[in-house]
């Protein structure tokens, strides 16, 4: 085969290792890709999530459930998550029977009944987050605004959980010529709202008791319940990584392989 032939031979080779090996690179990166907000106030956290092999800390998904539960829950409803996703790998992994006995504290609606009433009973591990109001009417009318459904808002708002972290930290007190009208709160992070949110400041000092121990600072829930609706938004998102990873090794394996196999096919042309 002339020159030009082998030439040509070796790049049709090369080409699709090189093209599958950047597929997986991209498959890999993409989670590490972040909504950089944009706003002076959204801090980037050094979440332990963040980058191709970061994972959840089960202790801090917790302590923010805990925060979800005794603060946001009054108001915020959940409703794409089942108490049984708490025992799932790759979240906060609660035991099958604490998640029993955290369904069991909620009351939730079922029917109908053989008389065709619906009737109520305490929860169980099949069973979604039952919502705090009947309807966003309800909520917004006694709220200002409704507060919207938390399940996926880490994927909904640019910045997703640093968005959220400076969110419930970001309340001050109005600066001169803002008019903040009743019912609302002043915070410039809320740029949806132009700096007025009808969200009170959520959190206060040693509002949740931590069991282990953590000092219950505003801060520290503010990053709890943040991670806690990263895991809520996507998750999964362990087990995306992992395969990501998988597929380079794979494809890592995949070339050396092919150059080898090419290197003894074409060993006696010269
Ligand atoms: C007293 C009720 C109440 C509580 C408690 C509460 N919220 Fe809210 N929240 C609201 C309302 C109302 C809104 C809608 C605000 C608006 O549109 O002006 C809101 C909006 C939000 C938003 C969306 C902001 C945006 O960009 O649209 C997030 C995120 C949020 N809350 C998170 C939380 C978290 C996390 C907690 C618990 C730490 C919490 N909230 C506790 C009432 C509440």
């Amino acid at each position: 085969m002339s020159k030009i032939g082998k030439i040509r031979m070796r790049s049709l080779l090369v080409l699709p290792v090189i093209a599958a090996a950047a597929l997986g690179a991209m498959t890999l990166t993409a989670s590490s890709v972040k909504a950089s907000g944009g706003e002076a106030h959204i801090e980037e956290m050094d979440w332990s999530f963040n980058g191709p092999f970061g994972t959840f800390d089960r202790d801090q998904l917790r302590r923010g459930y805990k925060v979800y539960k005794e603060v946001c829950s009054a108001c915020h409803s959940m409703e794409y998550m089942h108490f049984r996703n708490l025992a799932e790998k790759g979240g906060p992994e609660f035991t099958e029977g604490q998640v029993k006995t955290i369904a069991s504290e909620y009351t939730v609606e079922d029917g109908p009944d053989q008389a065709g009433d619906s009737f109520e009973r305490p929860g169980e591990g099949k069973d979604r987050f039952p919502s705090p109001y009947p309807n966003e009417e309800a909520a917004a009318a006694s709220l200002g605004a409704a507060p919207p459904d938390l399940s996926v808002i880490a994927k909904a708002r640019e910045g997703g959980p640093d968005y959220i972290h400076a969110l419930l930290i970001g309340y001050e007190e109005a600066p001169e010529g803002v008019s903040v009208p009743a019912g609302g709160y002043y915070n410039p992070v809320f740029t949806a709202g132009s700096g007025v949110i009808a969200m009170p400041p959520p959190l206060v000092e040693g509002q949740v008791d931590y069991e282990d121990g953590t000092p219950n600072t505003v801060e520290q829930m503010s990053e709890d319940v943040s991670a806690f609706l990263m895991w809520t938004a996507e998750p999964k998102m362990e087990q995306r990584k992992r395969l990501g990873f998988q597929v380079l090794l794979y494809l890592i394996a995949l070339s050396g392989l092919l150059y080898f196999a090419k290197r003894k096919v074409w060993s006696d042309v010269h």
